[in-house]
């Protein structure tokens, strides 16, 4: 029974970590995707600002349902998981006005979506850091 109960908590701490790590990996991949599309507008890149949304898209995919998304807050911060799905939603949505804007060649609304999707971000950071 004891062993159980080890062999139990040890799957549940090499799941955590795990999960740590991913977390991790997808908010630097995030981090990466933020900095391109910023560097692309102030360079005057189109295609570095595509690529940028496309490496966001990829790593706001860990997000994508809510019970997912709750996996990876702080305990006591995932009966608030709804609002940190809404935040990944609305990148999602918010890269996909970026990218039709750009089509369009309207770089200023462009830039609004960009803006809209570091909000955000910090709209999970928020609930997850307590700010
Ligand atoms: C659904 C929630 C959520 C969204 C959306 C989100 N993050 Fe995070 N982010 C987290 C969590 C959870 C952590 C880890 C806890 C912490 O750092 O406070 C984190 C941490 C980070 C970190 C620090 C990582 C480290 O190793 O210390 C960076 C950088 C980051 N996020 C970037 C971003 C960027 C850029 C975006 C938007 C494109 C974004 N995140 C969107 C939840 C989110």
């Amino acid at each position: 029974m004891k062993i159980m109960k080890l062999l139990a908590l040890s799957a549940l701490i090499g799941s955590g970590a795990m999960a740590d790590d991913t977390l991790a990996a997808n908010m630097s991949q995030m981090e990466n995707g933020l900095s391109n599309i910023q560097k692309g507008f102030l360079y005057n890149t189109p295609a570095l600002i595509k690529n940028g949304v496309g490496e966001i898209h990829k790593a706001n995919a860990l997000f994508h349902d809510m019970d997912a998304t709750k996996k990876y807050l702080p305990k006591d911060k995932q009966h608030m998981s709804n609002i940190a799905f809404n935040a990944s939603k609305r990148i999602d949505s918010a890269s996909a006005e970026l990218l039709s804007n750009l089509d369009k060649k309207q770089f200023s609304k462009a830039h609004a979506s960009y803006s809209e999707i570091m909000n955000a971000c910090t709209a999970c950071h928020a609930v997850v850091r307590g700010w």
